[in-house]
């Protein structure tokens, strides 16, 4: 039997592209388990352009051709894995080429990438479900009414949260309780994307659920959670060797009947979103036991730190197989 051409294609240029290779060297080495792909690994370099891990030039075609420049040979692909944390994978645009070429991927679809990379779509779908979420108000310039209606929001709930709607990464994301901090806070989200999303900051524990789907069926796990000093998970304590942030696979101490709400939540946004194959879906559990959905990460991380595929493996799901399967069930 003829093996299959899988196109595992990262990077893209943007503030997540060194994590995305992460992610791809592990995606990498599960499907070297695997042993029945040719596999074609991609990089999207800052510049633009593609490059083979031998750093040779290649080009993706119409119809799902892989074009190798240096050999001049072209290779017809069965199923491509776009391993992007943010532009142009999170975003839902490289799941649009794929679509115009007809070919298979792993994960979301263009539509519902798009609606959960930007924070402010994916609370408004979320006010629409009936899926709590922090309090917000969203803005789309600054303007004095905006700044009026900001402080107001943040005179209300004393701590807060500003982010640029379109990022990951804690990057363009603020903790802001000075009156003084506002502006600044608002004025450096906005140099990363055209909307800025203010949030009531809770306090309390910050849990993340591997969904995702298997022989079927749409799977949530039991919670892992993060301990991040100052309660802020930013990027250096996700990131950095000398974070001092603690996760836990499986949190611990919850009540069972918190855990069910959350897997119906979990549950609820990724099939109403129309999420597909694998999501990490992040709530906080308030001190007065309130939960709420954080976000949807249609593309979860996948370095040695990062939580889906440890919370896929606890929850007893091989992350090899399930691969194998979506690509053996997606290909013609
Ligand atoms: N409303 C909030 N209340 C408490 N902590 C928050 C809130 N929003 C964000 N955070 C903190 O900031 C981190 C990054 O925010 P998040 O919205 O998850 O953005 P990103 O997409 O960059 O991960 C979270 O992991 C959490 O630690
Ligand atoms: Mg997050």
């Amino acid at each position: 039997m003829n093996k299959k051409n899988i196109l595992l294609i990262c990077g893209g240029g943007a503030s997540e592209h060194e994590i995305s290779l992460i992610s791809a060297k592990y995606i990498k080495s599960q499907l070297e388990k695997i042993n029945k792909y040719n596999i074609f690994y991609v990089e999207m370099t800052k510049d633009g352009t593609r490059k083979d891990e031998r750093g040779c030039v290649v080009e993706l075609r119409k119809g799902g051709i892989l074009f190798e420049a240096q050999i001049q040979k072209e290779t017809q692909l069965h199923f491509a894995i776009p391993c992007f944390h943010g532009p142009p994978g999170e975003t839902g645009q490289i799941q649009s080429v794929f679509e115009m070429m007809k070919l298979a991927y792993l994960g979301c679809g263009p539509e519902a990438s798009a609606l959960c990379f930007n924070k402010i779509s994916t609370k408004l779908w979320f006010n629409a479900l009936n899926i709590p979420n922090s309090p917000f108000l969203f803005i789309d310039q600054i303007n004095n009414e905006n700044k009026l209606k900001s402080e107001n929001f943040l005179e209300t709930e004393k701590k807060i949260f500003v982010k640029s709607s379109s990022q990951g990464s804690s990057l363009g994301c603020y903790f802001v309780k000075n009156k003084s901090d506002l502006e600044m806070a608002i004025k450096h989200a906005f140099e990363l994307s055209p909307y800025v999303l203010i949030e009531k900051c809770i306090e309390g524990r910050e849990l993340e659920m591997a969904v995702y789907e298997y022989e079927g069926k749409v799977i949530a796990t039991n919670p892992g959670e993060i301990i991040a000093p100052n309660q802020f998970y930013d990027f250096d304590q996700k990131y950095s060797k000398t974070s001092k942030a603690i996760t836990n696979v499986e949190a611990k101490g919850l009540e069972t009947k918190d855990i069910i709400i959350m897997k119906e939540l979990a549950i609820k946004a990724f099939t109403s979103l129309k999420l597909r194959h694998l999501s990490r879906i992040d709530f906080f559990l308030n001190q007065n036991g309130s939960i709420y959905i954080n976000e949807i990460n249609t593309f979860p991380g996948m370095t040695p730190i990062s939580m889906f595929p440890k919370m896929m493996e606890s929850n007893e799901h091989n992350f090899t197989k399930f691969l194998e399967s979506i690509i053996d069930n997606n290909i013609e």
